[in-house]
């Protein structure tokens, strides 16, 4: 498996106004399958990104020259470590860089204590669920999902993220898949 070349490492203020860059990059994946209100969502703004790098819960997998190719954002949920947003630059696409940041995720929430990473994402799209799933993640039926996890889903349905089908995801933390 291909590491991006400069590795993952925490985000710093300074990264901010790249990773918008990514976000806006990364969701044009989507206007091909049609999913307009995915791909034209505005990026998150400075100020909503300030808090998760002043937290250290914000990851970017960098260049050679410390330029961020992608990022991820993660929440404490109950008692999960959640990906809030994971992007990768689609011309960095496949390398193994979401699966790297992934992993450092996973680092993070065990050294945190806490139990499962979550996330929430579109079953039927095939870097989103199938690509979760290789990963070692596993859907998680409604009634399985904390109360953290069903008040985001609440939220996503509110704003009309579920004009297609969309569901939870968990991995336990006992350790990282095998590769396939
Ligand atoms: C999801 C995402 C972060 C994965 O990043 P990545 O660095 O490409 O991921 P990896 O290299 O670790 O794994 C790539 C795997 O994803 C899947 N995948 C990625 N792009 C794909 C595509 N265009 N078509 C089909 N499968 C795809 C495949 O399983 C692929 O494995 P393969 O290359 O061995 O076939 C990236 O695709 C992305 O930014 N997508 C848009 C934003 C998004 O959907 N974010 C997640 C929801 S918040």
């Amino acid at each position: 498996m291909t590491r991006p070349a400069g590795g993952v490492r925490p985000a710093r203020a300074s990264d901010l106004p790249v990773l918008q860059e990514i976000e806006r990059a990364a969701g044009s994946l989507f206007a091909p399958l049609g999913m307009d209100l995915v791909a034209d969502d505005d990026p998150s703004s400075v100020e909503q990104l300030t808090p998760y790098a002043r937290a250290g819960r914000a990851f970017v997998s960098v260049d050679g020259d410390d330029r961020p190719v992608g990022y991820l954002l993660l929440d404490v949920i109950d008692v999960a470590a959640h990906i809030e947003q994971v992007s990768v630059r689609p011309d960095h696409a496949r390398q193994g860089i979401g699966r790297a940041l992934i992993e450092r995720a996973a680092s993070w929430a065990s050294a945190h204590g806490l139990q499962a990473l979550t996330l929430t994402t579109y079953t039927g799209v095939p870097w989103n669920g199938p690509y979760y799933e290789r990963l070692g993640f596993r859907y998680l039926s409604p009634d399985k999902e904390t109360p953290g996890l069903r008040a985001i889903r609440d939220r996503e349905r509110a704003s009309g993220l579920d004009a297609w089908p969309r569901a939870s995801m968990s991995r336990g933390l006992a350790g990282p898949p095998a590769d396939d």
